[in-house]
């Protein structure tokens, strides 16, 4: 299971303070969300690598457009080298082959990750939008998912083990809303912690305010890569 921190401070100095506090610790992925996107554009990315070359960068931005812009934006995001990037399943097939398709044709493509429900979502919320159950609709995303080729999703932990075993360990899931020691959870609904994580055989965790709000960062981060 590997560590992706998310970046969501309010400037890009703080980002890159806390950057500079992780750059020791092995193993983490940094990911640069559209607030950090927006405002500091594609060049931070450069910066991420500048403090640490290692670090892996994920950008998730959870594209959701037409299929002809979907696999132009997915080409360019490839563009910047980054390692993993995030699709909305609910773009629909046509869109998510689209993006597998373009993405052939650049050498050491990033891992794509389709959104099923987002975590800030219950049942009731989910079912407002969907009109559907939300855990037959993770299942159903992710089986689209995978038949095009995309090689995992964005779920909670209570969906992640479903998929794997449903749809094979190979088949990579990826878990925000993680209260690594049960922290607070904010605007998150279907939240879990590190155990749960493993339980559900989440291959990536997310992990935002429990680690940028902390006093001491490094020390949750490490104190997490080691309970992993
Ligand atoms: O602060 P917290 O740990 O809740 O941050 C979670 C991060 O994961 C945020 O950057 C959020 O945008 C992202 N995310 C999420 N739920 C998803 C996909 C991404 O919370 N389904």
């Amino acid at each position: 299971m590997k560590l992706c921190v998310a970046l969501d401070l309010p400037s890009k100095e703080e980002n890159l303070e806390l950057l500079e506090s992780l750059k020791d610790v092995e193993g983490v992925w940094i990911k640069v969300g559209l607030r950090s996107f927006i405002r500091d554009g594609s060049t931070f990315l450069e910066e991420i690598k500048a403090v640490n070359p290692l670090f892996k960068v994920f950008l998730d931005l959870k594209l959701y457009d037409i299929p002809n812009t979907m696999g132009d934006s997915a080409e360019s995001i490839a563009m910047l080298n980054v390692d993993m990037l995030t699709i909305h399943a609910s773009s629909g097939k046509e869109a998510m082959l689209e993006v597998m398709e373009r993405l052939k044709t650049i050498p050491n493509p990033p891992l794509v990750m389709a959104v099923t429900a987002l975590t800030s979502f219950n049942k009731e919320s989910f079912f407002e939008i969907y009109h559907t159950g939300l855990e037959t609709q993770v299942l159903e995303f992710a089986k689209m998912a995978k038949e095009c080729g995309v090689n995992g999703v964005v779920c909670s932990c209570s969906e992640s083990l479903m998929i794997k075993e449903q749809l094979g360990d190979d088949f990579l899931t990826l878990t925000p809303a993680i209260r690594p020691f049960g922290e607070n959870s904010g605007d998150q609904k279907r939240v879990a912690t590190l155990q749960d994580a493993k339980e559900a055989k989440s291959d990536f965790i997310v992990v935002g305010r429990p680690i940028y709000e902390a006093e001491n960062p490094k020390r949750v981060a490490e104190a997490i890569l080691q309970n992993l």
